[in-house]
Order: structure tokens, then sequence, then C-alpha cells
């Protein structure tokens, strides 16, 4: 692997041997943020509800050289997280990096959604975060050598869309989640950070794809003239899980291609005004 990559021949992130959890990493963002992370020689542990995803991720990383294994559990259950950080700490050390990527998402608009759907994204999304991070942080507080948390929310969280609400509120919070969390645990050398994803093609958003036309008026709309990929968020992460970036905390970094800033440029102006 280290023939294959340049930037992990020549370490420039530092990462080799951190012990990374990330979560979600069954598809998607969080499976390449877990490979990228591997290709610069971090041991990963790849931690989602299934299974058979997460199986495939890790031995895909392993045919590649790299470090990884793969574990089945439910941040929407906190015991199955508790034992999940158990078994990554006794099978590859304790963790240095977690990733808060896993989220799920329910379609129905406000007055409508029963309270217990509400509930049930906010338990995963919002409250399955902290757990994660009650877990695997306190690894990083015992063994004293700082750590890095980085916390998936979305564009979404300041500019909402309709029918999406409980999703929508669970990453605006998110990221006070994660700027709480700078304070409370900067005497412990952990930092906290959002990746702020805009629109990225993965398995969860590939329906939004189908259509031609409407795929190519997404990119259109974009000002870097693209869909985002996982690995835009994947370098992302690999960035602010090294010590590259260790004067960033409390932020939140927008992985959009420019789009969030297209607001003013939507609504249409009279033509000697463009
Ligand atoms: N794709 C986008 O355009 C986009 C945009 C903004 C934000 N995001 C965020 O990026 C992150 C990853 O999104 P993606 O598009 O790669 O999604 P995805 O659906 O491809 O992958 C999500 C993974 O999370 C796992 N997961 C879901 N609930 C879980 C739980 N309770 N416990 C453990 N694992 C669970 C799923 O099994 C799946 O493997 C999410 O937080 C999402 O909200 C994505």
């Amino acid at each position: 692997m280290t023939q294959d990559n340049p930037r992990a021949a020549s370490d420039w992130l530092g990462l080799r041997g951190r012990v990374c959890v990330v979560t979600g990493a069954g598809s998607g963002i969080g499976a390449e943020t877990a490979r990228e992370l591997a290709r610069a020689g971090a041991s990963v542990a790849v931690l989602d509800r299934n299974d058979t995803a997460a199986a495939e991720v890790a031995s895909g990383i392993q045919r590649d050289g790299g470090r990884a294994i793969s574990v089945c559990a439910d941040i929407g259950e906190p015991d199955s997280v508790f034992a999940a950080a158990k078994r990554v700490e006794a099978e590859l050390g304790p963790c240095r990096v977690l990733v808060n990527n896993a989220a799920i998402r329910h379609r129905e608009p406000l007055m409508e959604i029963p309270l217990d759907a509400w509930n049930h994204v906010l338990s995963v999304n919002l409250t399955g975060a902290l757990v994660c991070t009650k877990a695997f942080a306190a690894q990083m507080i015992a063994a004293g050598d700082g750590g890095s948390l980085i916390h998936v929310a979305s564009l979404i969280a300041h500019f909402p869309q309709g029918g999406s609400g409980p999703y929508c509120a669970s990453k605006a919070a998110m990221i006070t989640l994660s700027r709480t969390l700078t304070i409370e645990l900067a005497a412990h050398r952990i930092r906290s950070n959002v990746v702020s994803p805009g629109q990225i093609r993965t398995p969860a958003s590939e329906v939004v794809y189908r259509d031609p036309a409407l795929a190519a008026a997404r990119e259109r709309a974009v000002p870097s003239g693209r869909a985002g990929v996982p690995a835009d968020l994947a370098n992302t992460i690999a960035f602010l899980a090294s010590d590259r970036s260790d004067y960033i905390n409390a932020q939140e970094i927008v992985v959009d291609g420019g789009i969030g800033c297209t607001l003013m440029e939507a609504n249409k102006r009279p033509p000697h005004m463009r």
C-alpha cells in the first residue's frame, strides 16, 4: 500500500498506527474515510450496524495491505456502542480519532411526523454521536495522548430542506455538540470539529442522480461544476484526524463545492443588474 500511495509514503499526515474509529463506515462517505485513513497508515475500526457491509470494507482494506477490523454496532443502542468500544481497544488499542459519520433520515413534514419517528432520528444522529463520543473519548482521556473528534453534519444544518425536519435539526445540533465538546475536552487535548458535506454522490443520494437531466442541472448549480464524491470528505477528515490540523478546533469545514454561497444568485434580477 505504501508504494502505491505517495501520501502514505511521505507520511505527511503522521497517522501511521493511530487508532481511528469511523461510524457508518459500511457505505459512502464513511467507507471512503475508513479506506483513506488506512491508506495513511492508521489502524481503522470500520463500525456499522450493517455487519456484511462493514466486513466487506474492512477486508478490502486488509487486501490492500492496510490494518482494519469490522465492528458491528448500532449507534442508537448505547450498550452496543460500549461493547464495540471495548472490542476496539482490545484488538487495536485506545481510540485516538473518532469520526461520527453514521446517520439516518426520515422524510415527513414536521406537522405530520409521529413523535417516535422524530425521537428515533435524534436518538441515532445526535444522541448516537454523543454516545460514541462518551465511549471512545473515554479511551483518549485514559491514554492521555490527546485525540480528534470529527462529526459529519451537513450543509442542510444551515439551509434546511422541507420534509426532513428531524434530520436537519439533528445536523444543526451536532455543530453545537461539537463546539461544547471542544470546551469540555480541551484539558485532555482532544479537538472537536465538524465536516459538513454539500451534495455528495453516495448510495444514500444516488436516487437523485438517476435522471441525467436532473443530475446535470444539479452539477451545473455547483460552482465547482460537479457533485461531490466521498473522497472529497475523506481527504478533509483525514486532515482533521491528523496533527497537521492541530490548531483547528471547534470549527466547521463545509465541503460543498461552493453551492452554499449561491443563495443570492438563485433569485432572479433584472437583466441590466446581472
Ligand atoms: N451523501 C450526501 O450528499 C450527504 C450530504 C450531507 C451530509 N451527509 C452525511 O454524511 C454521512 C454519511 O452519508 P452517506 O451519504 O455516506 O450515507 P450512506 O447511507 O451511504 O452510509 C451511511 C452508513 O451508516 C450506517 N448506519 C446508519 N444508521 C446506523 C446506526 N444506527 N448505527 C451504525 N451504523 C449506521 C448505514 O448502515 C450505512 O452504512 C451522514 O452523516 C450523512 O448525514 C451526506
